[in-house]
């Protein structure tokens, strides 16, 4: 039996940040962000826009000529969720509509627990052959205005359906796992920003793939030369660029410029031009390099590695499907890259400040450009999501009806 992605999709927010106006106003050289860590546009989220709106955004691309009622679990992954004790897969659960009869579960490990969800996913599927299971992963990476990690901010969301119909990639059950207790990169319940060792959390990233795939090599007996292409957790681009050559190393693997680019780059663009999307992150890489237009990817085989700080990795491998371009949204998600509003320094931090009372009072939050749904305002402590309508022929979030929006109302 295959199992696999059947469908995938992205969402990101409208907005964004040019990191040369970034790099101007701290007093960095461009090159530092551009050529260093390999980072050129970051996605900020409106007030409007939360994990559960990117997530429901992502997911309503996902679902598109997918059989809903075959949805029996919802997996939600998050770092940045809204609530300590409802699954944000709840909400978007009801944006969608789907049936009632549908577990739905929030996962967390950093940003890891997207390829957790997945390796659930596949075992749920390998014995309920029938069912599908729909996986979102959204995040907000948010570090301190002014930090060495501002410029690998980020936002967005990936949604996935696995089951036992892929279209797009068949993904192999067996994987390499590692897990330490490190404090690299953590955020107490009570901080909005994360607080991070960046250098060594670069260290244990890097540590942790090699353990991952030592135990991947021991449970499958795969080696390196095996994988067309990789795909890597991009905290920022340059950091897959480092995995790959630390790994090739490890396996004295050496590989010419061309086999370099090959191997990794196509799946660094997206989040060139986004930012760290925590557990969006890696399948953000995956749809980079599926929608590489000048790639024919069927029947290559694909490692990826996935990185949760704290720390755990997973190895693990998968097929691209023959006719996996058909089932792809590239356009849409072009558009979305293309349509982008990009902020001001002021209108940038101002978002960046904006915080959702915490009294319990009633508030309504100003309207921006979004996707298909939008978060409209807190009441007694809860969260009111609604939806936006959008032009014919882009559901899944990719362009908004509305002109241009007031800044900040
Ligand atoms: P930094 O202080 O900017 O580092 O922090 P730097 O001064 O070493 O510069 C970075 C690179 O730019 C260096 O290259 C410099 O040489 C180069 P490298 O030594 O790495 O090859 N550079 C230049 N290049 C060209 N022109 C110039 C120039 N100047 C310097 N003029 C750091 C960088 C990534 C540490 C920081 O941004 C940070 O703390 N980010 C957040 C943490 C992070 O992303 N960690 C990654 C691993 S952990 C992970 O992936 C998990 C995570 O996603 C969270 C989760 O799991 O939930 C974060």
């Amino acid at each position: 039996m295959k199992l696999g992605i059947e469908s995938i999709h992205m969402h990101i927010p409208t907005y964004a940040l040019d990191l040369r106006d970034l790099a101007a106003e701290r007093g960095v050289e461009f090159a530092k962000y551009q050529r260093g860590i390999g980072q050129e546009v970051m996605a900020v989220p409106a007030p409007d826009e939360d994990v559960i709106t990117m997530g429901a955004n992502a997911a309503l691309g996902a679902l598109e000529g997918v059989d809903r009622d075959a949805i029996r679990t919802v997996v939600f992954a998050t770092e940045s969720g809204i609530d300590q004790s409802k699954a944000g897969a709840i909400y978007v659960h009801q944006l969608l509509g789907l049936h009632s009869n549908c577990r739905t579960v929030e996962m967390k490990q950093a940003c890891c627990s997207s390829t957790s969800a997945l390796h659930f996913a596949l075992s749920t599927v390998a014995l309920h052959p029938k069912q599908k299971v729909l996986i979102v992963a959204a995040d907000v990476a948010r570090y301190g205005l002014g930090t060495a990690g501002e410029p690998t901010q980020g936002a967005g969301a990936v949604a996935m359906v696995v089951s036992a119909t892929p279209r797009i990639m068949q993904v192999e059950p067996d994987a390499g796992y590692y897990t330490e207790d490190v404090m690299d990169f953590w955020r107490p319940n009570y901080r909005d920003e994360a607080l991070v060792d960046g250098k060594y959390s670069i260290k244990v990233y890097l540590h942790a793939l090699e353990e991952c795939w030592k135990n991947y090599q021991q449970e499958t007996g795969a080696s390196f030369e095996q994988f067309d292409h990789f795909c890597y957790h991009l905290p920022f681009s340059r950091m897959g660029l480092k995995a790959h050559l630390h790994l090739a190393r490890e396996e004295n693997a050496s590989l010419s410029s061309r086999e370099l680019q090959q191997q990794i780059e196509p799946s660094l663009g997206y989040n060139r031009l986004t930012g760290n999307t925590y557990t969006a992150s890696l399948y953000l890489g995956v749809l980079s390099l599926l929608d590489d237009d000048s790639l024919e990817l069927e029947n290559n085989r694909i490692g990826f590695f996935s990185y949760g700080s704290g720390c755990m990795g997973a190895f693990f491998g998968g097929t691209v499907l023959p006719g996996y371009r058909e089932a792809l949204k590239t356009d849409s998600r072009r558009r979305l890259l293309a349509e982008r509003q990009f902020l001001t320094m002021d209108e940038y931090e101002a978002f960046y400040q904006f915080a959702l009372p915490k009294d319990g009072s009633e508030f309504v939050t100003p309207r921006h450009q979004t996707g298909a749904f939008r978060l409209s305002g807190m009441k007694d402590h809860q969260r009111s999501y609604e939806k936006v309508p959008v032009a014919a022929g882009n559901a899944g979030g990719s362009t908004c009806a509305y002109a241009a929006a007031p800044f900040m109302g």
